[in-house]
């Protein structure tokens, strides 16, 4: 039986349809892209397997999704005084941040940003290490601080096991990192060693967050309501305010706590192949040219790092089955993996946005292809469908969130590049997270720096816990 909101569904998640001169070319370009567009009892299913992952995982079966306890069990009280500084490491950019909090706020910010270069996120972990604590002891020197004991909150953002607030055993690399010897090390430990080294400062790591954490804690300083935390940025991962009775994983002396940060890893989803059947031919590809194949699932569907290789895996295809740039000869930086980055998908989006086609002319003559007007329209396609089917996978576990935290109103606090840049996400999201939950009032709002800000008042609050256990 079809159900009211199923045919509502249908009729949202529809791209824009394609229109080309030759309709047989037509046929044939959608039948190639028709496993990216989702049905709606498709969508259905994920929303199942998500939801059974997610339980799986809080309840510590097995499951593509760790649900890892983050420790912190409260938000801000506003008692919070003083000075605190975030290192944050796994975003587009390495950064230390200084916060001075006054009544739990931030009163002022100093940031600085570093660039670290491949051969220290492909290598070995001490001189990644010796390199973060050497921008610590630089941040902290030039502003004369090296006397005086500093709280740090350090956004990790890659999946970890985490035994306690301050200590986290690193899962995997992702996104752009890959030294192989840090995995099954505490993270805070390989810090907090590299800063001993060092002997020049006193910075005391406090906690080990996720920069979903950090966006969650940001967030609710500028809405009561957040209890969701999402990244959608180069890599992304969500999470929620959980109940603390829920919660199995739980290694250190419970306190009566009633909630508590549950960070999902959701980039992990599917990696045990509950999602094999969303999986394309254009994924497996965008798969075996990412840096850590056969990990990553979801994150390789929808975040930042991948989306803009999937798009291009779709019109490398199309192209040597002769339906697009067709008599074109300058073909190889299309052929070449990597060369289409997310951004320029954004732009191309654009273009569908305003109905026009500068962006995507200037996007594809990039590539040293001079497109008719028929190439222009399949380009802008392929970057409607897959961007389309990154918002809906991203609305389909939100709302099961929503659905799952018992609460009359939720703002979901975001943050990362993709989001932020790309025009047609956030309305997509609104509309499908909408049509999703089973009637739950939730709003999206951006919190900004998340990873930075974010970490130095989760700092403020385990120093604030630990003082009240003492
Ligand atoms: C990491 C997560 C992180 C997300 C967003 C993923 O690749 O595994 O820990 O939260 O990226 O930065």
């Amino acid at each position: 039986m079809v159900v009211p909101a199923d045919c509502a569904l249908h009729e949202a998640i529809q791209v824009s349809p394609l229109i080309l001169s030759d309709d047989v070319r037509r046929q044939k370009i959608e039948n190639h892209t028709a496993k990216m567009r989702l049905s709606v009892a498709t969508v259905r299913k994920i929303q199942d397997v998500f939801i059974s992952e997610v339980n799986k995982g809080i309840h510590q079966q097995p499951s593509s999704l760790q649900m890892e306890n983050t420790y912190i069990p409260e938000l801000l009280d506003r008692t919070e005084e003083g000075l605190y500084l975030a290192l944050d490491l796994g975003g587009t950019n390495f950064r230390v941040v200084l916060l001075e909090l006054a009544h739990g706020a931030p009163i002022r910010q100093e940031v600085k940003k570093y660039h670290i270069g491949s051969e220290l996120r492909i290598g070995s972990a001490i001189p990644l290490f010796d390199f973060l604590a050497k921008c610590v002891s630089d941040f902290v020197i030039a502003r004369g601080l090296q006397d005086v004991e500093l709280p740090l909150g350090f956004t990790f953002s890659f999946p970890m096991i985490q035994h306690s607030l301050d200590v986290a055993v690193l899962v995997t690399w992702t996104k752009t990192f890959n030294c192989p010897d840090a995995v099954n090390k505490d993270v805070v430990k390989l810090l907090r060693e590299a800063l001993d080294r060092r002997a020049d400062t006193k910075v005391k790591v406090v906690a080990v967050l996720n920069d979903t954490t950090g966006t969650l804690v940001q967030g609710s300083t500028l809405d009561p309501n957040v209890a969701i935390g999402l990244i959608l940025g180069t890599g992304s991962n969500a999470c929620y305010l959980e109940r603390a009775d829920r919660v199995e994983h739980w290694e250190t002396e419970r306190h009566g706590e009633k909630e508590v940060i549950i960070d999902i890893e959701w980039g992990a989803f599917g990696d045990n192949g509950v999602l094999d059947f969303i999986k394309t031919d254009f994924d497996r590809e965008n798969d075996a040219n990412s840096l850590i194949v056969n990990s990553f699932t979801f994150e390789k569907y929808i975040s930042g790092k991948y989306l803009g290789e999937v798009v291009r895996v779709i019109l490398a295809r199309l192209t040597k089955e002769g339906l697009l740039f067709v008599g074109e000869t300058t073909l190889h930086s299309l052929l070449t993996p990597g060369t289409l980055t997310t951004d320029l998908v954004s732009k191309i989006e654009q273009d569908s946005v305003d109905g026009g086609n500068s962006n995507t002319k200037e996007v594809i003559k990039k590539f040293g292809i001079i497109p008719d007007e028929d190439d222009i329209r399949v380009v802008q396609y392929v970057c409607e469908v897959a961007s389309n089917r990154a918002a809906l996978l991203v609305s389909i576990c939100l709302a099961g969130l929503l659905d799952r935290i018992d609460k009359e109103q939720v703002a979901i606090a975001v943050d990362g590049s993709l989001y932020k840049h790309h025009p047609r996400l956030e309305n997509w999201m609104k509309r499908y997270i909408s049509l999703l939950t089973s009637g739950r009032q939730f709003k999206l709002i951006l919190a900004e720096d998340g990873s930075g800000k974010g970490a130095a008042l989760v700092a403020a609050i385990a120093q604030r816990l630990q003082e009240r256990l003492q």
